[in-house]
């Protein structure tokens, strides 16, 4: 069972800015409902508070927060990462799915990135102003296993180039 991280990335380091997203990018969406659908995605309150929609459709939406009494409409609410990884992988297996997916935000991904196999990294030929960042991608750690190019679409705010790293073998 592989963990992967999901996130759009500014060149400047910024992922996020006042609670929601610095660009638009709707070629990239289209690319994370492909990357993602059907599988268990992992997410902070915050991320989740951020969907205009909620939940993302045909996936197992996963909420982590520490309020107890966080209720979330068609979500699981779990108090740790750790939960959250373990409930992922139990209805991956049970769906034959062999990928979770982590898809935000900031503190979330920054737990996550210690343990994650793979990161699916949409870099955003931008740097906006931004309150959240993801933390360096280490080419110690990772190695560049994919990459492709995409020019800004007529509903894309940026050009955009993804990249599956994966972590080097020790
Ligand atoms: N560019 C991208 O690909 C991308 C993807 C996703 C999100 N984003 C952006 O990132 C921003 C949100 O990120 P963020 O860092 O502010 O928030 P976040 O990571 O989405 O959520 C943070 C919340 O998660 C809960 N949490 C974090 N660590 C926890 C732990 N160890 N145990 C229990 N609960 C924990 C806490 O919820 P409580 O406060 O409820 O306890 C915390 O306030 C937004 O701007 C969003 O648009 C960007």
């Amino acid at each position: 069972m592989k963990t992967a991280i999901v996130v759009a990335i500014g060149e400047n380091g910024v992922i996020g800015n006042d609670g929601g997203l610095p660009w638009r990018l709707s070629t990239d969406m289209k690319r994370f409902k492909a990357q993602t659908m059907g599988k268990p995605i992992i997410m902070g309150r915050k991320t989740w508070e951020s969907f205009p929609r909620r939940p993302l459709p045909g996936r197992l939406n996963i909420v982590i927060t520490r309020d107890g009494n966080y209720r979330a409409e068609g979500a699981r609410v779990v108090g740790s990462l750790g939960e959250a990884i373990a409930i992922a992988r139990e209805q991956a297996e049970a769906d034959g799915i062999d990928e979770i997916c982590v898809i935000g935000g900031g503190e979330i991904y920054a737990q996550a990135l210690n343990s994650a196999d793979t990161l699916h990294v949409t870099h955003v030929a931008a740097a906006p102003r931004g309150d959240t960042r993801f933390p360096e991608i280490d080419p110690e750690t990772w190695y560049v296993a994919e990459e492709e190019s995409f020019p800004a679409g007529e509903k894309d705010s940026h050009p955009t180039r993804y990249v599956v790293y994966e972590r080097h073998r020790k």
